[in-house]
This record gives structure tokens, sequence and C-alpha cells, in this order.
């Protein structure tokens, strides 16, 4: 008989989280940047300069000429899709496996999100499943670099160039990611697109950023909108077509560029940190982490393959909990296109305008592979720049303890 004695578990002390102080590099830098703001008695970017600032820091960083900033990275990917200017009923190709942000600013332009599938071991979208679902309707293509590791962009570009479609990458979850060319993930696309919601590398709270590099004129319009469309270049209030106000404030600006000189130091802790991860683990049957070449690292996933591991990531991500270590099955919980907005078309009063066609495409099993990893295939360990070697031990610790009790 064998007794099973109660036991603390692997972790007590909570990790360091994105949620407070022990999880983000916040220190005299932002303070000061928010006290020039508040003491300069300017808040807002159409007069104050450090917007202005922010956008030439951050292009300088990317090697971009044109950077645009705005409230949010939802806001970022709305501009991206407004400058492509589609009209009503156009198809924009993306993923239904990553945040809301990426798939509603589509709809808001009235334009119909098309779902392509994934590739299994990366959950990012197959660029084989892209070039099957485009149409003569296909305007852009958006792509994931989802937790921080790579998309294929080269490919990808090479594809929406054929079909004579914009690429526009969303590196929300994806700063200083390097794709397989060496190219900071953001510059292949013909718009990159990026948050500064409070979870991602870096933060000011929210705020997000458009990127170009050899589009100047989709640039500008992304420009305009996230202005009223009021060309301030040229000193006439007018409105040159349909926008809103999507303007980043000071305050968000300030303590983005005080983040910024921090990120290659918090990009570079997370992949050292990964790979200590990664190593500890290469032995547990069924986990496999995500591929590390260029990774930045906004989580952790790991491809969970039931057969070897036991089970899916259900149970892996019940006993890391009970062990305190932060991980979820699936990511989200249902494919983008089985939420309501979109499967029941909840969009301008009971119209179901723009999506009255497309919804009856959006069910189950439009996407075998994304339903496939959202349903347990895919495990997230929440991730830090903060966590020491002895936070990374614990969680491979926790993992071995999941692996053991699930293989039984
Ligand atoms: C991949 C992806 N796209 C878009 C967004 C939307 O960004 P935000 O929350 O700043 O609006 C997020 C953020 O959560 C994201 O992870």
């Amino acid at each position: 008989m064998t007794t099973t004695e109660p036991s603390s578990p692997i972790r007590t002390a909570p990790l360091p989280s994105v949620g407070d102080p022990s999880g983000r590099r916040f220190g005299p830098e932002e303070i000061e940047a928010v006290t020039r703001v508040i003491t300069s008695g300017q808040l807002n970017s159409t007069v104050g300069g450090e917007t202005r600032a922010w956008e030439q820091e951050f292009g300088a960083y990317y090697g971009v000429p044109d950077v645009v900033a705005c409230s949010s990275g939802t806001a970022a990917l709305h501009l991206a899709v407004a400058a492509v200017d589609p009209g009503p009923g156009d198809e924009i190709i993306t993923t239904g496996l990553s945040d809301a942000g990426t798939v509603l600013p589509i709809v808001m332009q009235n334009a119909i999100p098309v779902f392509a599938d994934v590739d299994p071991q990366t959950g990012i979208l197959d660029p084989a499943s892209v070039e099957a679902a485009i149409t003569s309707r296909t305007k852009a293509i958006i792509v994931v670099h989802l937790f921080g590791v790579a998309a294929p962009v080269e490919e990808l570009r090479e594809i929406a160039d054929r079909h004579d479609v914009i690429l526009i990458e969303d590196c929300a979850q994806a700063y200083a990611t390097r794709t397989a060319s060496g190219a900071l993930a953001g510059t292949i696309g013909h718009l990159g697109c990026f948050s500064l919601q409070q979870s991602k590398h870096i933060t000011a709270g929210d705020g997000g950023m458009v990127i170009s590099k050899n589009h100047p004129e989709l640039a500008r319009r992304a420009r305009l909108f996230a202005d009223k469309a009021w060309p301030r270049d040229t000193n006439e209030r007018t409105h040159l077509f349909l926008s809103l106000n999507y303007r980043m404030t000071e305050l968000q600006a300030a303590v983005a560029r005080a983040q910024l000189p921090k990120l290659d130091g918090i990009v570079g802790d997370r992949r050292a940190r990964a790979a200590q991860l990664a190593a500890a683990i290469a032995d547990l049957p069924g986990l496999r982490p995500a591929p590390d070449a260029g990774t930045s690292y906004w989580q952790f996933p790991i491809f969970v393959d039931p057969e070897q591991a036991g089970g899916d990531g259900h149970p892996y991500a019940k006993v890391l909990g009970a062990e305190g270590i932060g991980a979820s099955a699936g990511y989200i919980q249902r494919p983008l296109y089985l939420t309501p907005v979109l499967a029941e078309a909840k969009t301008y009063g009971d119209s179901g305008f723009p999506l009255s066609e497309a919804r009856s495409r959006y069910v189950r099993g439009l996407c075998p592979v994304t339903e496939s990893l959202i349903d347990g295939r895919l495990l997230v360990i929440s991730w830090n720049e903060n966590y020491t070697e002895a936070d990374v031990d614990d969680i491979a610790a926790a993992l071995r303890k999941a692996s053991e009790q699930t293989l039984g």
C-alpha cells in the first residue's frame, strides 16, 4: 500500500507577474518621464513632442521610416485595416488563434474575416492554408507572431505579392522577434502592428504602434485614420475620410520611451530562462516547446501530444496551477470565429452586417488544427523577464510532476 503524504506546493511564493512591479521593469526612468510630461502642462500628442519623439525612436529601433503611435494594439490593427481601405464585403484572411484585437478591426471596417488554419508545430498561420483561402475579394492577410514565435512572413509576403494583397504583421506579442531571414518581425509585411498593453514585453498600460518599411502611402492613411483624417500638415481643418480618434497621449509615449531601452534586456532574459526550461523538460514525453530561433517568448508555449504525454494540456495546467505555476490549456477558450460577435454576427443593430452570409461558415470544424490546439494540444506557461533560474527550476519541477501524474 502506498501512502500519499500531504505536501506543500512546489511554489509557495508567487512568481513574478506582469500584473505588479515584480514582473515589470519600471523604475526612475518611467517616473521621470511621467513627471516631465505633467510638468510640461501638455498631455496631448497633437501639440506636445513626446509622441513624435517616441515614433522616431521606435522607428530607429526597427530601422523603418514610418511609424504611427496610437491608443492600443487593437487600434493599431484598425489603423492597418483602414489603411488597406477594404470595401464592404471584401475579405481579409487571418487566424482564429489570437486575441480578438487581431480580428475585430476587420469587421469594424465592414470587411469579412476569412479564417485560414494554423501550423500544428507553432499555432501560426500555415501559408498553404492562407493561399488556398485567397479569392478575388481578398485585400489583405493578417498574420500573428503568436507568443513571440516568428511567423513565416517571408513566405507569406511572397504569396501576398503574387496575389497583390497587403500583408499585415500582428506583432503585439512579438517585440524583437527575429524571422527566418533574420529580420525583425514587423518589417517584412507592408505594415507591422504592436501593442503596449500591460502584459506585453514593454508597456505603457495601453498603446499601439504601426510601422512600415516601404509603404509611406499606407502609413499616411494609418496616421490620418488615428486623427479623424485631419491633415494637420496642411493647416486645413478638414476630414478626408471616415475615421476616428485613436491618438496616443503624451503620458503613454513618455513611458514607452523609457521602456524601449530596456527591451533588449527584457527579451534576452526571457530567452535565457526559456532555454533553461526547454533543456530541463527535454526528456518529458509528448511535450514540445515552440521553436526557439528568433523567439522573444511573450509566453512559453508547449505543444502537447496527448498520446505520448498521457493527456492533453488540461491535466498539465491543473497540476501546474496546484503547484503555484501560472499556466493554461488552449490559450483562448474558443476559436475567434466561434465568439458571438462573429458566429452570431452581433454587429450593427440586428442587421448582422457585414457577416450575414459569412457567419454560416463560422462553425466548429472550420479550422481543425486551430481547434485541436485550443481544445488542449496547447499548454501555455506564463513567462516573465524577471524569472530567476530558481523560478524556472520550480516550473520545470512542476512540469515533471505533472508529467508523472498524467502518465500515471
Ligand atoms: C496578438 C494580439 N493582437 C492584438 C492584440 C490587441 O492589443 P490591445 O490589447 O493592446 O488592444 C493583442 C493583445 O492583447 C494580441 O495579443
